[in-house]
């Protein structure tokens, strides 16, 4: 499979498809493009959001990571370096630029193979979402985009996860049969259509996660099922792709869905598990779940300690939570369960309750221990425990964001 033809692809299926009009009535926040949340895990909390603050999303697709970051940085002097070889996806996230009027994107019509030859200078975060599984050699883009990333700074990276696209691939397999001698690119797509309109009902690919692909009509059926250059890792693969191009995973997002213990309720069980080291971990959790149809990562060039929150005084936060919860569950009931793949739940006591209500982003951890105690009765070290396995559970989700408290604190 050649560069070109992948290239052709997006020229003809930008993706992900996005109509630049909805830029009128909201933001598109996402995962890897959240500042305070990079700041969170990776600079202890400290604003980052500051004049001369450089990002390269490589790969930038229709724009999704490109306009949440430059409207973040607008205000501030920050800029936003936008990367793609297709040009019809650069056109569309030009498109959604302009219309919020980001005028601090620059955006480069190339390979991102040739970063270290585009003389664009050197940055402080890189985003590569969904495009170094679609090179021919993985480790050339990785390079790439090491060569022109600064000391002590942050790579994110989403590839394709092997088990949880295991139905996808058969549908691959079985769609390059049946268009084997098929020319015609729209053919392909309506032949893919009649297969997945008259799979069994307990055929694998029912069970695909990914149908929110589907619902983007053409452009998302091709990138799943018709794909020229297409490969999925599993978490022992990543590891051993990542640090052998002499990088260090830094953090793994979401890291509840490799984790054995959020998806089974039985401590003798777990405690043999819990002794082994952290990858095996990983890859068992990853192989329970069997789901996971996506790694997103954090990756350092040099190696870097991650924040204890809980020695330093700091604010917490957690918009997703707040977006994702009835707050009614929060007054009430003794659990709330987060609607994600595999139903999460959070056991609540009037300790963690406390926290999560008045957890706001301003009031300390301090302060927040103290108010949870008075409305407990319970002590401190009883608290802090109950504390700790919250902020565990809220890192795993990474639905929580610690902020750096400036000046005095309560
Ligand atoms: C699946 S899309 C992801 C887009 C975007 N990063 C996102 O997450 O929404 C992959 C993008 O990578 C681009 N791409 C793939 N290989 C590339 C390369 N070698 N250089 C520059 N762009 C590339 C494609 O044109 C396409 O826009």
């Amino acid at each position: 499979m050649t560069l070109e033809e992948v290239r052709n692809q997006y020229e003809n299926y930008p993706y992900p498809y996005r109509n630049p009009e909805d830029e009128k009535k909201r933001l598109r926040p996402t995962m890897m493009g959240s500042l305070p949340r990079l700041s969170s895990l990776c600079y202890g909390g400290k604003n980052i959001i500051k004049k001369g603050f450089r990002v390269l999303d490589a790969g930038c697709g229709t724009g999704d990571a490109t306009v949440f970051l430059a409207q973040q940085l607008k205000d501030v002097g920050g800029k936003v370096v936008a990367v793609d070889f297709s040009k019809e996806s650069l056109y569309v996230a030009k498109k959604r630029c302009e219309i919020r009027d980001l005028k601090n994107v620059e955006f480069i019509n190339g390979s991102l193979l040739d970063l270290s030859e585009m003389k664009i200078g050197m940055f402080d975060y890189i985003i590569c979402s969904g495009v170094l599984h679609h090179l021919k050699n993985p480790s050339d883009g990785l390079n790439a985009l090491k060569s022109v990333l600064k000391e002590n700074s942050f790579i994110s990276i989403m590839v394709y996860a092997r088990y949880g696209r295991t139905a996808l691939y058969m549908t691959q397999k079985l769609m390059r049969l049946i268009n084997q001698n098929e020319k015609n690119v729209q053919s392909k797509i309506d032949n893919t259509k009649v297969i997945l309109a008259n799979y069994h009902k307990r055929h694998w690919n029912q069970l695909n996660l990914l149908k929110d692909d589907e619902k983007m009509g053409d452009i998302g059926l091709y990138d799943m099922y018709l794909h020229s250059q297409d490969r999925a890792y599993t978490i022992r693969g990543l590891f051993d792709w990542i640090t052998s191009s002499s990088l260090n995973i830094f953090h793994i997002f979401q890291e509840y869905q490799y984790d054995i213990r959020f998806m089974l309720d039985n401590k003798d069980f777990l405690a043999s598990i819990s002794k082994l080291p952290k990858l095996e971990r990983l890859a068992i959790g990853e192989l329970f779940f069997g789901q996971i149809n996506k790694h997103s990562i954090v990756v350092s060039k040099n190696k870097q300690e991650k924040i204890d929150y809980l020695e330093q005084d700091y604010s917490l936060y957690s918009p997703t939570l707040l977006l994702n919860i009835d707050p009614k569950h929060l007054k009430k009931s003794p659990k709330i369960t987060v609607p994600l793949a595999n139903n999460f739940i959070i056991h609540l006591n009037s300790f963690n309750r406390s926290i999560l209500k008045n957890m706001d982003g301003i009031k300390s951890i301090r302060e927040l221990l103290n108010i949870a105690k008075n409305n407990s009765g319970l002590g401190e070290e009883e608290g802090v425990e109950i504390f700790k396995d919250l902020v565990r559970m809220l890192q795993a989700l990474d639905y929580i964001i610690f902020r750096k408290i400036e000046g005095p604190i309560k």
